[in-house]
């Protein structure tokens, strides 16, 4: 049994992101410019339902509802992102502020400040302004895309003093592991390549210094090497981890000779195992099957490698299978939602046990939103929103349990 581990001061709540395009609507409202999402969901065929986030939750106009919503769960905190394109709607550095959309997210800092609410602030959450991806090709061209990134990061840090905590961009890979066949030490040398090829792709820089070794070997000179400038930048540069999870995979030793243009060489990714056992049960979403245990081992492989850094889960959190097509009675019981993160928090609760450092955990998601690419087919909420019932937002049962669970492990509650 694991007893009270978490720090009286452990921040748990939910996260949304993008703010702008996954719940706020509004694009064209107070000199917003547009995003390369409003484009992309413009091409037929790319999103489920012809849909965008043209409305999304109506965030724009409701931010004082979904403050209500947070106070009543009792979180302590909220992670939300910023729309670029309206701070600054033609993203470049040399382009003018959009006084109107920064005075938006400064007022909502300061809303969900005085009601005891921490603001967690994601910069980038996918939603390019697509002037730049037009000017220059967006993220591709690294001079000017650093340039413009760190002028808006500037804006907003200047403009928000009172946030503290600051995610640059949202995840860069989520995936747990374990080998296809535990007997096997290809299998278990292919799951360890897995781990390094998504996580310490982005980690290893910035804990270590440069790439880990297995992709030199697997990419060659078609992975940059590191100037010492760069270096100096990059590494130490952040405060703490931040982990987007959700669902683990078994990976398999591919015994076809890797194809040097494959980036991931001999990997395979699966959801069933040799011996016939899933995952983890099938959910809405083909990518994501619940397996707590491998959130705990993958909190603790990060926390060895990297030297027990301070780590906040970022966002973890699950679909449920046809939960769209529900009666609202039944969407509002989601008990698979709530054992999800029943067994997801108590998991978290064994890894900081075992000496991870983690100080904070945020549920995905605080209300249904636009999924992407799965459009408003799936839902991740803890809150039903009724999209065509004039919005209205009805907290699920999993939206009760996160605080719950958390009282658990959190000392002095
Ligand atoms: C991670 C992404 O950050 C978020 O935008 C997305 O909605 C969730 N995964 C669920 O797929």
């Amino acid at each position: 049994m694991v007893g009270k581990v978490l720090d009286k001061d452990f921040l748990w709540g939910f996260a949304t992101a993008s703010h702008s395009y996954q719940i706020e609507g509004a694009p064209e409202e107070d000199g917003r410019g547009p995003s390369i999402w409003d484009k992309f969901c413009k091409i037929p065929g790319k999103i489920a339902g012809a849909s965008s986030g043209d409305v999304a939750c109506d965030t724009y106009h409701r931010t004082g509802e979904d403050i209500a919503l947070l106070k009543e769960t009792g979180a302590k905190a909220y992670r939300f992102s910023i729309s670029w394109s309206r701070v600054i709607p033609l993203g470049g550095r040399n382009d003018p502020i959009n006084q109107a959309g920064l005075d938006f997210y400064v007022k909502f800092v300061d809303d969900l400040l005085a009601e005891g609410i921490i603001p967690m602030v994601t910069l980038f959450h996918w939603d390019l302004p697509n002037e730049l991806d037009e000017r220059y090709g967006g993220l591709l061209n690294k001079e000017e895309f650093v340039a413009d990134y760190a002028n808006y990061a500037r804006v907003l840090f200047k403009a928000m003093p009172k946030v503290k905590h600051w995610i640059t961009f949202n995840e860069p890979w989520c995936d747990g592991v374990y080998p296809w066949d535990p007997n096997d030490p290809l299998d278990v040398e292919a799951a360890e390549r897995k781990l390094e090829f998504s996580i310490s792709w982005f980690a290893d820089p910035i804990y270590l210094g440069d790439y880990p070794a297995s992709m030199r070997k697997q990419l060659g000179s078609r992975l940059p090497t590191f100037s010492s400038e760069d270096l100096a930048l990059v590494k130490g540069s952040n405060d703490f981890y931040g982990m987007n999870h959700y669902t683990a995979n078994y990976i398999k030793h591919k015994t076809t000779p890797a194809d040097p243009n494959d980036f991931l060489g001999n990997l395979e990714t699966l959801f069933e195992s040799k011996s016939g056992d899933n995952i983890g049960p099938e959910t809405q979403s083909f990518w994501l099957r619940p397996n707590p245990p491998a959130f705990r081992d993958l909190l603790l492989w990060i926390s060895k490698r990297y030297g027990y850094p301070t780590v906040f889960c970022t966002e973890n959190g699950t679909s449920l299978k046809g939960e769209n097509d529900l009666p609202r009675e039944q969407i509002l019981d989601d008990e698979f939602r709530a054992e999800y993160f029943r067994g997801y928090i108590h998991a978290l609760a064994e890894a900081v046990e075992q000496g991870a450092k983690i100080q904070g955990y945020m549920a995905w998601s605080l209300m249904d939103n636009f999924e992407w690419a799965e459009g408003y087919e799936t839902r991740f909420g803890v809150t039903y929103v009724d999209y065509e019932g004039g919005q209205k937002r009805w907290l699920k049962k999993s939206a009760g349990v996160v605080g719950v669970e958390f009282k658990k492990y959190i000392k002095d509650e």
